[in-house]
């Protein structure tokens, strides 16, 4: 697939991608020394562990192990193919790649998750033309109606899919999409009836409203029915590239506004955030209406380590608060409870009275973990209504994984509840005995760490940091002295590059292209930090450990000779013995040349 894009642009788009502000634009790195820490996107993480190098072009994480250059971290951090990676650094540093037609075998290739992102999009700019056309007037007015103009239109790419059961399907065909990759989509239904044949479009007569992931990529659709209706909502099934609860509506267009205010507002619906953007207020995402998962925790972090999250006072949004509460706390994500007044959403609130009195009470939020304690678990009832409280919030306590942070809450639980904090304490324990084990997910990350050769590892790091050095591992030989065949068979590929194309493959590149494996991550590890390879002593040093692991290899040749002079000689046999003794006093004078 790597053969769709020419090598030289691929060469480019490296070149010019600048790894400290593409990682920066999905984690919060802070300058320490010549490198750039912060919390790792891949794994749970309170203290950053997450390296960034510009020297090197690399990144890595010494808590997870994961690492690799520029296109390594896009394609894992968006689950992408290479190309796929590769291209959208281009779009991102501008570099143009000739975006011919695929060819049938490339679009046989290309994976399914690659089409339906390219049907996405292309869906996405045929419902925003249907919307400007005469058939979406209903629609536009509907619009205007809610207050959203052709600012929020744009950018947040609504559209308007007409009435009718074939509309996209026939659109999608004149460019060469085939129905079934529509249905893929979740854009078309096949007929379901007895001797029916072919699809129909799933949406009809509704407003379209893409939702994004991080990058911009359609990834799936929300359609709204014009005015009344039900349902009020239709959305697209899960694909390949959909996964309800992985992703946060609006965060594309979002996140840099998040980055900047320092922490997200959360909302749950699409015109919430799109109401709240209008007026001014963008630091925002939206869950769509369903429980906050993990995954969004996490996704909503990278950006911001703060978050405002927008409750009803009812039954279901208390409910709602606890469980997003303890994701929250495991998230180690700051959160606050907005709550508005009865019967008022985001949208019709910042709408009726202003951006300033929204941010008032954003402003006045408090901590939810103090919400939920006062609010929840506060107040007295009945004898039965305290026991159940008693019994959630022992369940709550339970899940708290940090000890600290448990006992902190267990204080103030016990105070709010008028229990005894002990009494609390051994509820607690109980209870946590009898779930089954937690096993930190750091801890099952890491992996056994594999020993290798310290001297040949250097000289290894020495080649990659210094590719205009390696002639003098050339000329030595000393690869033939490694004991370690991995790291061996790394120098000999260093040796082959730099003979045909010199210094061009730099160490990004090359560890970057290296098989997952330990060697991979150690190297990662060793070049992520500040070289401790100067460059004025670099000379001295490259030729300090070519002598140490020539000396060294020479020392065992030498005991082995020693050995079988021996054995000769108990053996008779003289001819050998003069053989092997001549041998060893040319590896001696050799020792003395190299000391
Ligand atoms: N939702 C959905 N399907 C439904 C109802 C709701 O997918 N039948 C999701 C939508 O993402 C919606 C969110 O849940 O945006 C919140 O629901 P709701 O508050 O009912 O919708 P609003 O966004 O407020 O929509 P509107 O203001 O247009 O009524
Ligand atoms: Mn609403």
């Amino acid at each position: 697939m790597k053969g769709s894009i020419p090598e030289d642009k691929i060469e480019e788009v490296r070149r010019r991608t600048d790894i400290v502000s593409l990682i920066g634009e999905y984690v919060t790195l802070k300058k320490t020394g010549k490198n750039y820490l912060g919390l790792c996107p891949f794994h749970r993480e309170k203290t950053p562990s997450f390296t960034v190098s510009p020297d090197k072009q690399m990144f890595y994480c010494f808590g997870c192990s994961e690492g690799g250059n520029g296109v390594s971290f896009l394609m894992k951090l968006n689950n992408l193919t290479f190309p796929e990676a590769v291209r959208q650094l281009a779009g991102k540093v501008g570099v143009v790649i000739p975006d011919r037609p695929p060819s049938r075998e490339e679009r046989e290739r290309s994976t399914l998750g690659e089409q339906i992102r390219r049907v996405n999009g292309l869906a996405a700019d045929y419902f925003a033309g249907a919307l400007q056309s005469p058939a979406g007037e209903g629609a536009r007015e509907y619009l205007r109606n809610r207050g959203i103009g052709a600012e929020a239109i744009s950018t947040f790419r609504l559209g308007f899919a007409p009435e009718g059961w074939r509309n996209l399907l026939d659109f999608l065909d004149k460019k060469g999409v085939p129905p079934k990759l529509v249905e893929q989509a979740g854009l078309a239904i096949p007929r379901a009836g007895e001797g029916e044949r072919g699809h129909y479009d799933r949406f009809r007569g509704r407003l379209m409203i893409p939702i994004e992931d991080v990058d911009g990529h359609v990834i799936a659709f929300g359609g709204r029915v014009i005015g009344a209706g039900e349902p009020k909502y239709m959305n697209s099934p899960e694909s390949p590239v959909y996964t309800k609860g992985n992703n946060l509506y609006g965060l594309s267009r979002t996140r840099e506004a998040i980055r900047q205010a320092g922490f997200s507002l959360m909302v749950e619906g699409y015109f919430d955030l799109i109401a709240l953007w209008s007026a001014g207020i963008q630091h925002v995402v939206a869950t769509l209406g369903t429980a906050l998962t993990r995954a969004q925790v996490d996704l909503l972090r990278r950006y911001a380590p703060r978050v405002a999250a927008v409750f009803d006072p009812d039954e279901a949004g208390r409910k709602a608060l606890a469980r997003s509460l303890e994701l929250f706390l495991a998230g180690n994500v700051h959160a606050k409870a907005v709550i508005l007044p009865d019967g008022h959403d985001p949208d019709d609130y910042v709408r009726t009275r202003g951006r300033e009195k929204m941010e008032e009470l954003v402003a006045r939020a408090l901590p939810m973990v103090d919400y939920y304690i006062e609010e929840i678990l506060g107040g007295r009832g009945t004898l039965e209504e305290d026991r159940d409280k008693l019994r959630e919030a022992v369940a709550f306590l339970c899940r708290i994984v940090d000890a600290v942070e448990r006992n902190l809450f267990i204080k103030k639980v016990a105070e709010t509840l008028n229990v005894d904090e002990g009494v609390l304490k051994a509820e607690i324990q109980r209870t946590r005995a009898h779930s089954p084990a937690q096993m930190p997910a750091e801890q099952m990350r890491r992996k056994a760490p594999t020993e290798y050769d310290s001297v040949e590892m250097s000289l290894v790091q020495m080649m990659l940091e210094y590719p205009n050095k390696i002639s003098v591992v050339a000329q030595s030989g000393v690869l033939d002295c490694f004991r370690t065949g991995e790291l061996k068979s790394l120098g000999e590929e260093l040796l082959a590059a730099s003979l045909e194309g010199g210094a061009t493959k730099d160490a990004s590149v090359f560890v970057g292209s290296l098989s997952e494996g330990p060697l991979r991550n150690k190297l990662l590890a060793l070049l992520v930090r500040e070289s401790p390879y100067h460059e004025d002593l670099i000379d001295r040093l490259m030729a300090d450990a070519v002598r140490q692991l020539r000396e060294r290899a020479n020392k065992e040749r030498g005991r082995i000779l020693t050995r079988k002079i021996n054995e000769a000689k108990k053996a008779g046999n003289q001819e050998l013995h003069d053989r092997l003794f001549a041998e060893k006093n040319r590896l001696l004078r050799e020792e003395k040349e190299l000391s």
